[in-house]
């Protein structure tokens, strides 16, 4: 296994991280857990999806600090049914190593204990080079990989078909790649028929991407003072029909 190297351009400490290849923060420094769960678990239907579906993909643009996996298998060890299995496919182009990892994630280690233990662990950096298969209590197991490449790249060889996406790539102004239609595209390539994606950005190039990748895109209202998000869901996949 290759080991994952500090970027320099990245800046972490507790409850908080910024790119300086982006410009961007990783997530508003103001109560992250309660804006990445309203963006991303609710307006993906995730408490009422997994307390019913036993085998559940869920999809990530950019997974950076592990904040969104952190809440998603913490949900999940919450709600869904004994014998579960959990996949986390995520994609990173600058992962952050362990260390900054650690240190991002001091804030939420007391709220999530289990997911905590499981996520920010070896495990993290063996999700990095290979699928990383985790037995857990009552019987239920995840399976989780990063794939530290460009997302266009790994999109092309994405190992499952998602139930739910978490969109959360920068802001589309300042990483317009990551939110390009051809993106997008494999995003519907990837998202089963009645999969839902989730995102922080209304911007309407990017809901115009997602309409042509075979969504039924919603703008609706977003977190706290921001005017708007979306989400939508995969019914058809154009000219595939
Ligand atoms: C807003 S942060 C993600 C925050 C993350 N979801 C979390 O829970 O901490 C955006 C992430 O996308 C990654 N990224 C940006 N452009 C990318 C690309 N073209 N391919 C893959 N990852 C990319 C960045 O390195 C960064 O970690």
């Amino acid at each position: 296994m290759e080991k994952v190297k500090e970027n320099p351009d990245i800046i972490v400490a507790p409850g908080y991280g910024f790119s300086r290849i982006f410009d961007d923060v990783y997530f508003q420094p103001h109560d992250p857990v309660a804006e990445s769960s309203f963006v991303f678990l609710r307006h993906n239907f995730l408490p009422q999806r997994m307390a019913i579906c036993p085998h559940f993909v869920v999809g990530e643009l950019g997974f950076g600090s592990g904040l969104n996996a952190l809440i998603t298998v913490d949900l999940w060890l919450r709600v869904a049914p004994a014998g579960s299995t959990l996949m986390y496919f995520a994609v990173e182009k600058y992962p952050l190593t362990l260390s900054q990892l650690i240190v991002m994630g001091q804030p939420w280690k007391a709220l999530f204990p289990e997911a905590y233990n499981m996520l920010i662990s070896p495990h993290y950096e063996n999700a990095c080079s290979r699928a990383a298969k985790v037995p857990l209590r009552d019987n239920k197991t995840l399976i989780f990989q990063i794939f530290t490449e460009d997302a266009a790249q790994a999109l092309t060889h994405w190992p499952a078909k998602a139930d739910a996406w978490f969109l959360d790539g920068f802001a589309p102004a300042k990483n317009p790649e990551m939110w390009h239609p051809s993106v997008l595209s494999r995003i519907g390539d990837n998202t089963l028929l009645g999969g839902t994606f989730a995102t922080f950005t209304a911007a309407s190039g990017v809901r115009q991407g997602l309409r042509d990748a075979g969504f039924h895109v919603f703008r609706t209202k977003g977190y706290g003072p921001k005017k708007h998000m979306s989400w939508g869901y995969r019914f058809s996949n154009p000219g595939k029909f």
